[in-house]
């Protein structure tokens, strides 16, 4: 039966799809098609996708791989619009049959190189309401790839540490890598965060900074790129800051393809999850950003200058600049019950929660560093080494933060950590071992949207509450929950309920990733119910709950990326359809799902 919540979509939860089928569910009632797949031309100059055939020229001009932050913006009159994806990574053993030419490699590594980035494509519909088409030859269509030039901007623009043979000035970066989740701002553009930029380089790590984000040294990657364009080789004295460029938050502007899109080295250099910005009762921007690593920390940025509401085009040019100037913060969580009381099993404390105070730790000031023995360049360009030395506290991969725009409460998707209680300590925010399922916190500013202190709570811990005993809902009753594991990107719908896409559910409680709404507030809070499922091997991300219009859209990245050319797992979302541009390997894609 439907349960009470959002009005345009009510639903009864699916149930938990086991790991091994490859197919899309939603619940009873409700009907999905992709809006576009990988391959898919943006412009009529572009072919339909030749999957035996694919070529960079071919690629450049097509819908990106692996998309996953997702956007989907209505213009006023609703019946336009504009999609933009995050093209994170390529899975080539899926892509191509093995060679060991490297010619061929080269050959291939250019297609990557074009399949990466971001792209923005033009929707319309008849009617506000209705499903949504691409439109080819959309006037905003356009590629982003590992070629497109960004502009650096803020304190570490230009110092030292980011010039190359290349860009001696150290302001102008060819690509942008990894991009993984990300938000949409008040002024219309996009953010986007670079995560796992650090498997595009071989690593020479020879130093302490190195090694904090490349871990050893290296001198092979999958894409390749490093054999043949030195940028990719940090072991070439000539690149050995390329690495360096890469690891920020950019911004671009969909409504202009002209438009030369920016990286913001003010908020800091890490492997960004993503950022999601909230205007403050002052008018300053906040970003809270995630670091997606073990052990690592969650950020929050605080804006300078103050956002102007208009929409003129001078006003968001201004707007645009606000994430170039501000102060960079780390968070301390303190818990409230004794050290004694934290398992590591995930029995309450007696006070009944997993709670406590916290702090936002300065790491810049008015453009200055503050953190003894580093200058603000340092502080921006090796970001973890700055926090490890303030005392920030070691999360358990922090994903999505996004604060709730009805309650400026924000929420942090900590996904999981095998390492917890071994190489770093249990605490009352990251209260599990070895926390296989990850959890969800809830932080409640305490001083303010901008303030320094804030008070906490886990909402969820996540898992199979039929059989894992800790599993909790914020005490709403488990034996009504839907089983989940591995929060990692959130969204919130119009009447402000949270919703979680999973990312290691195969691995961990062995269904399928998926969607689930979390109401927030009254008795139903904590009431977990599963709306959509992904195919085999595949991760759920975007989401974008349109609940007014009765749409939700996924972006479902990598389906079958354990199959082979000559043994595919997944062939979503074609499925063998005989129908123009169908192929017989799966294909990433944006899906919409919407009701009868
Ligand atoms: Fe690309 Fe942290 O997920
Ligand atoms: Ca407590
Ligand atoms: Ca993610
Ligand atoms: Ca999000």
């Amino acid at each position: 039966a439907a349960k009470p919540g959002t009005a345009g979509l009510a639903f009864g939860a699916i149930d938990p799809v086991d790991r091994l089928v490859d197919a899309f569910t939603v619940p009873e009632g409700y009907h999905w098609s992709p809006i576009i797949r990988w391959g898919d031309p943006l412009f009529s100059s572009s072919p339909a996708l030749d999957f035996a055939n694919q070529s960079a020229t071919a690629q450049s001009g097509q819908f990106g791989y692996n998309n996953d932050y997702l956007d989907i913006i209505a213009d006023p009159s609703g019946k336009t619009g504009v999609l933009v994806a995050n093209h994170e990574y390529v899975n080539p053993g899926i892509m191509f049959p093995p060679t060991g030419d490297p010619a061929e490699k080269q050959r291939r590594g250019e297609i990557y190189k074009a399949a990466q980035g971001m792209s923005v494509v033009e929707l319309r519909r008849r009617a506000a309401g209705e499903p949504w088409s691409y439109v080819v030859d959309g006037e905003r269509n356009r590629r982003i790839t590992v070629e497109t030039v960004f502009e650096l901007t803020g304190p570490a623009a230009g110092s030292d540490l980011v010039k190359t043979a290349a860009d001696p000035e150290g302001r102008w970066v060819k690509g942008t890598l990894g991009n993984c989740a990300g938000g949409t701002t008040p002024w219309g553009t996009v953010l986007s965060g670079e995560e796992n930029f650090n498997g595009y380089f071989a690593w020479a790590a020879d130093t302490a900074e190195q090694k904090r984000y490349s871990g050893t040294s290296t001198t092979t990657t999958e894409t390749g790129w490093e054999a043949y364009d030195p940028r990719f080789d940090a072991h070439d004295a000539d690149y050995v800051n390329e690495p360096n460029r890469f690891g920020w938050i950019v911004e671009i502007d969909p409504s202009d393809p002209t438009s030369t899109p920016l990286k913001h080295t003010a908020m800091g250099r890490m492997k960004h999850e993503g950022a999601n910005v909230i205007i403050a009762e002052d008018g300053r921007v906040v970003a809270y950003m995630g670091d997606d690593e073990r052990n690592d920390y969650l950020y929050k940025f605080v804006s300078k200058g103050r956002y102007t509401a208009a929409t003129s085009t001078g006003a968001k040019k201004k707007n645009q600049r606000l994430l170039s100037e501000g102060d960079l913060f780390v968070a301390r969580f303190t818990g409230n019950s004794p050290v004694g009381e934290i398992t590591g099993g995930g029995a309450l404390p007696s006070d009944g929660l997993f709670d406590g105070a916290g702090q936002w730790i300065p790491l810049t000031r008015d453009g200055q560093s503050v953190v003894p023995g580093m200058s603000v360049e340092e502080v921006l360009v090796y970001t973890r080494r700055a926090a490890d030395l303030v005392g920030a506290t070691k999360m358990d991969r922090p994903e999505d933060v996004e604060p709730n725009p009805r309650t400026g409460k924000v929420y942090v998707a900590l996904t999981n950590n095998s390492a917890r209680g071994t190489s770093s300590p249990l605490d009352e925010a990251n209260p599990i071992s070895g926390n296989r399922f990850g959890h969800v916190i809830e932080l409640t500013e305490t001083a303010g949207q901008a303030g320094e202190t804030f008070g906490w709570s886990i909402l969820l811990l996540c898992g199979d509450p039929s059989k894992t005993a800790y599993t909790y809902f914020a005490g709403f009753p488990k034996e009504l929950v839907s089983p989940i594991s591995c929060p990692d990107n959130l969204a919130f719908d119009s009447e402000g309920n949270l919703w979680i896409s999973t990312d290691g559910a195969p691995g961990t409680i062995g269904y399928n990733d998926g969607l689930f709404r979390v109401p927030l507030e009254g008795d139903q809070r904590g009431n977990v119910q599963q709306f959509l499922s992904v195919p085999r091997e595949a991760e759920t991300c975007g989401p974008v709950i349109h609940d007014r219009e009765g749409l939700v859209f996924v972006a479902v990245q990598h389906p079958g990326e354990n199959g082979s050319v000559s043994a595919q797992t997944s062939l979503f979302p074609d499925y063998g359809s005989t129908a123009a541009g169908s192929v017989a390997a799966p294909r990433p894609s944006v899906v919409q799902v919407w009701h009868d």
